[in-house]
């Protein structure tokens, strides 16, 4: 994964030179321009400053992103996977019209008006993918994170899932939340490669990092 790291940030090679998306701040070096990648405003940052190792994307990965918004952290991982692809799916017109802008200078993203928890109606505009990424901040999260999973992710490919605990569940502590969820994942053929904590970025979420159990 091409990443800037420095002590307490990091930053993407910025795909569309002299174009910020959301504010952030851009840094000059070795001839390259960087996006710095805020982690108050992008949970894949905070997880990736947090300890997240084994996430492979690169710069021909394919990625069905579910709940893209506006694009703050599809703008990143657009920025790594120079090559490949991202299907942004977002159900919110008002979001994915500003999405979509950034999509005409940014020809590796595909904006998807969608509803994530129907996934067989974006059957026919979505490939076989390396990674399905989700955070969609939905009391319904691991059921469409798991179905869009069986339908698009490649039988080597990742998911990464960003779980909201009060989203679920607002009366039981974050902890038991999480591994309610896991257990879900696992009867349901999945193992979990990497769980890591977002705070202090973002409070009672997770990340984890999952693949098909064989
Ligand atoms: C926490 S925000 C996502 C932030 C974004 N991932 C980022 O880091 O830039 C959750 C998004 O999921 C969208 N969403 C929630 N449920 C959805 C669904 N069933 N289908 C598609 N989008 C959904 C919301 O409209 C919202 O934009």
């Amino acid at each position: 994964m091409e990443i800037y790291k420095t002590d307490k940030e990091i930053a993407t090679v910025n795909l569309v030179p002299g174009t910020r998306v959301y504010g952030e701040q851009i840094i000059n070096e070795n001839g390259k321009e960087y996006r710095v990648w805020n982690p108050h405003r992008s949970k894949l940052s905070a997880a990736l400053l947090n300890g997240l190792s084994k996430l492979e994307l690169n710069k021909d990965s394919t990625v069905l992103y579910l709940g893209a918004s506006t694009g703050t952290t599809v703008s990143h991982i657009s920025d790594i996977v120079k090559n490949g692809r991202i299907y942004a799916v977002e159900f919110s017109p008002v979001s994915l019209r500003k999405l979509s802008r950034l999509c005409k200078t940014r020809p590796n993203i595909a904006p998807l008006l969608n509803d994530a928890t129907k996934p067989k109606e974006y059957l026919n505009k979505v490939e076989k993918v390396d990674i399905v990424y989700c955070d969609v901040a939905q009391p319904s999260q691991t059921k469409l994170f798991m179905d869009n999973m069986d339908l698009f992710m490649k039988d080597d490919g990742q998911g990464v899932f960003m779980i909201k605990s009060r989203s679920i569940n607002v009366n039981i502590k974050p902890k038991t939340v999480f591994k309610e969820q896991e257990k879900i994942l696992k009867t349901n053929g999945f193992s979990i490669e990497e769980r890591v904590k977002l705070e202090p970025y973002e409070k009672d979420h997770i990340c984890l990092l999952v693949k098909k159990a064989f």
